[in-house]
C-alpha cells in the first residue's frame, strides 16, 4: 500500500484538529461570552455555536489593480468543548498553522472531503457564497449545517448571511476584518460574528487580466440565535 506524505499530513491535521478535546462536540456554551472590540455591537441573542474554520478567501483582480473580494469555503469545526480552557483563545493558531503548512495544492474543497472520510465528529458544516437570496444577485455568505453532525439532514440548518459591520482585525492587516453580520434567511442563527482572524489578505496589487487567486485563512465564527441548537 502507498500511503502518500500528503494523505497522511491531512489526516495529521484532521486528528491534531479533532483531539482530544474536540473529539466531543456539543458541550454547554450558554453562558458564553464572545469578547468583541468596539465597533462590532453585541449579540442580541444566546450563543448557539462556536466554532474554528480554515479555508480560502477568494479575489478578483479589478481593473484597477486591486484585489476585491469573490467569496470563500471554509470548514467549521466545534470548538464549545474548548470554552473555559486555554486552548480556547489559541484554536485559530493552531488551526491556522496546520492549514498554511499543507501544499498549496491541496484545495480546502480535498481537506474538507477527506475529513469526511475520517467521519470526523466534531466538524459542524461549510461556509461559503451563494447568490443574495434576497436581491437575485451578488454573493450572500452562508453557513450550512445541513449535511455534518447533529444538525445532518435538516434542510432548515442553514443562515444567509447580510454584513451589518466589521472593523479591521485588531492583530494587524494580514489578518481579515472581523465581521458582524444579520441572518437574512434560514434558521440557524440570527447574528454571526467573524473574529480572531488569521490570513486571508491579498496582496495589495495586481496585474489587471490576471486570474482569481484563494488565500488561506482561518478565524472563529460565533452563531446566536436561531431555532436550531445543539445542546
Ligand atoms: C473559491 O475558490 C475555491 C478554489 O480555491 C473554489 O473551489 C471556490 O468555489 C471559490 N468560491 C467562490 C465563492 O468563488
Amino acid at each position: 500500500m502507498i500511503a502518500t506524505p500528503l494523505f497522511l499530513t491531512v489526516i495529521a491535521a484532521s486528528v491534531v484538529l479533532a483531539a482530544p478535546s474536540l473529539t466531543t462536540s456539543g458541550c454547554d456554551i450558554s453562558n458564553a461570552e464572545i469578547s468583541l472590540p468596539s465597533g462590532l455591537p453585541p449579540p442580541t441573542s444566546p450563543p448557539s455555536y462556536i466554532s474554528v474554520a480554515i479555508g480560502v478567501q477568494n479575489y478578483t483582480c479589478a481593473d484597477t489593480g486591486a484585489y476585491t473580494s469573490a467569496g470563500a469555503v471554509a470548514e467549521l469545526f466545534d470548538i464549545s468543548c474548548l470554552l473555559g480552557t486555554p486552548a480556547f483563545d489559541h484554536i485559530q493558531d493552531l488551526a491556522f498553522n496546520i492549514w498554511k503548512a499543507l501544499p498549496s495544492k491541496v484545495t480546502a474543497e480535498k481537506v474538507i472531503e477527506l475529513l469526511h472520510l475520517a467521519k470526523t465528529p466534531a466538524i459542524l458544516g461549510q461556509h461559503y457564497f451563494i447568490t443574495n437570496p434576497i436581491t437575485g444577485s451578488g454573493l450572500s455568505p452562508k453557513w450550512d449545517f445541513t449535511s455534518q453532525g447533529a444538525t445532518k439532514g435538516n434542510p432548515n440548518a442553514f443562515v444567509v448571511g447580510a454584513r451589518s459591520g466589521g472593523v479591521p482585525a485588531p492583530t494587524g492587516p494580514q489578518d481579515v476584518d472581523w465581521l458582524f453580520l444579520t441572518g437574512v434567511q434560514g434558521q440557524l442563527a440570527d447574528q454571526i460574528y467573524r473574529v480572531d482572524t488569521r490570513g486571508g489578505q491579498p496582496p495589495a496589487t495586481c496585474t489587471p487580466g490576471s486570474a482569481p487567486i484563494s488565500v488561506k485563512y482561518a478565524s472563529k465564527y460565533w452563531l446566536f440565535g436561531g431555532s436550531i441548537h445543539q445542546s
